[in-house]
């Protein structure tokens, strides 16, 4: 069976609920990557937007290693230039490193071609941009249902399943509203039930709340935790610290590199937020207990 092939009947196959957690060995990674090298452009000009530590024996650069659970809810931190987006890009296979290995979900992404990743992306990623990126005067349900449409999902299915997504993230009462007809954080949400409805093994979040006020950027990180309390994997990028309290694990690049890996939360529970709400409202999130 071609890549291909195997995509398509897995997404068809694929429950709407997460898959079931192994509980004597732990979840299985959803994301592996193994000494990922990414530079720009060639000689002097060279960047080295994502490197890793130096190898002590030959002092270049060994690549990045990052393995996240299924169940796990990342934060990505780092400043201007650090290479969030394009640790992002490649996870979100919108890019390929120069060298180092990506597997997702189980699947080796390094000899997949043009449309085998487009077909990754559809099937197994849901992408969450700062900007939202709906279509413009499209009611929010048309919206949702098509990455279904472009998945060849019926039409009676694609209804149904992208009201349930509107409904989990509170907009059933908003399902026939275009854009312009909903807040920001409303905007949001509607754009996080179209990322979740092919029931990605991956949500990919660039900055979600970086345009939203303090309000908004509740509502849609309320959302992000009972997603993944259900079991949704979830790696977003932010700057803002509020944000990242409420990630299981914060990671932070410098210069290419993850310099910090802090787990906040176990990788099998409830997010931060909802593991002891009343602390959390106080501020206290603490280390793993
Ligand atoms: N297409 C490109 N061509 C050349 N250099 C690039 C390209 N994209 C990114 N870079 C460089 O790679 C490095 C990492 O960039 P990246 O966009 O990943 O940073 P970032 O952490 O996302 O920053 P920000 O917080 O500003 O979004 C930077 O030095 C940047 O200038
Ligand atoms: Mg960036």
């Amino acid at each position: 069976m071609t890549p291909a092939l195997r995509l398509r009947r897995r997404a068809t196959q694929r429950p709407a609920a997460p898959a079931p957690r192994t509980a004597a060995c732990g979840p299985a990674p959803v994301i592996e990557v193994r000494s990922l090298v990414k530079t720009y452009g060639h000689g002097d000009a060279t960047v080295r937007a994502l490197r890793g530590p130096r190898d002590p024996d030959t002092g270049e650069p060994s690549g990045v290693d990052l393995t996240v659970g299924q169940g796990d809810l990342v934060a990505v931190m780092g400043s201007s230039g650090s290479g969030k987006s394009t640790l992002m890009n490649i996870l979100g296979c919108l890019d390929v490193p120069t060298s180092g290995r990506y597997l997702l979900d189980g699947l080796d992404t390094g000899g997949l071609d043009e449309h085998q990743l487009s077909l990754v992306r559809n099937r197994k990623i849901g992408f969450v941009f700062q900007s939202f990126n709906l279509v413009p005067r499209t009611p929010a349900l048309a919206q949702v249902e098509l990455p279904l449409a472009y998945a060849g999902v019926r039409a009676a299915e694609r209804r149904s399943r992208a009201m349930a997504a509107l409904t989990l993230v509170g907009l059933a009462d908003r399902m026939d509203h275009r854009p312009n007809e909903l807040s920001g954080g409303q905007q949001q949400r509607v754009a996080v039930a179209r990322a979740l409805v092919t029931a990605p093994a991956l949500l990919l979040a660039d900055e979600p709340t970086g345009n939203l006020d303090s309000r908004s950027t509740e509502d849609v990180l309320a959302v992000i935790d009972r997603l993944n309390a259900s079991g949704r994997t979830v790696v977003l990028i932010t700057h803002e610290d509020e944000v990242a309290r409420h990630a299981k694990r914060v990671l932070r690049l410098v210069d290419g590199r993850i310099v910090s890996d802090v787990r906040q939360a176990p990788v099998d529970g409830p997010p931060p937020a909802l593991r002891d709400p009343a602390a959390f409202a106080a501020g206290r999130t603490g280390g793993e207990r």
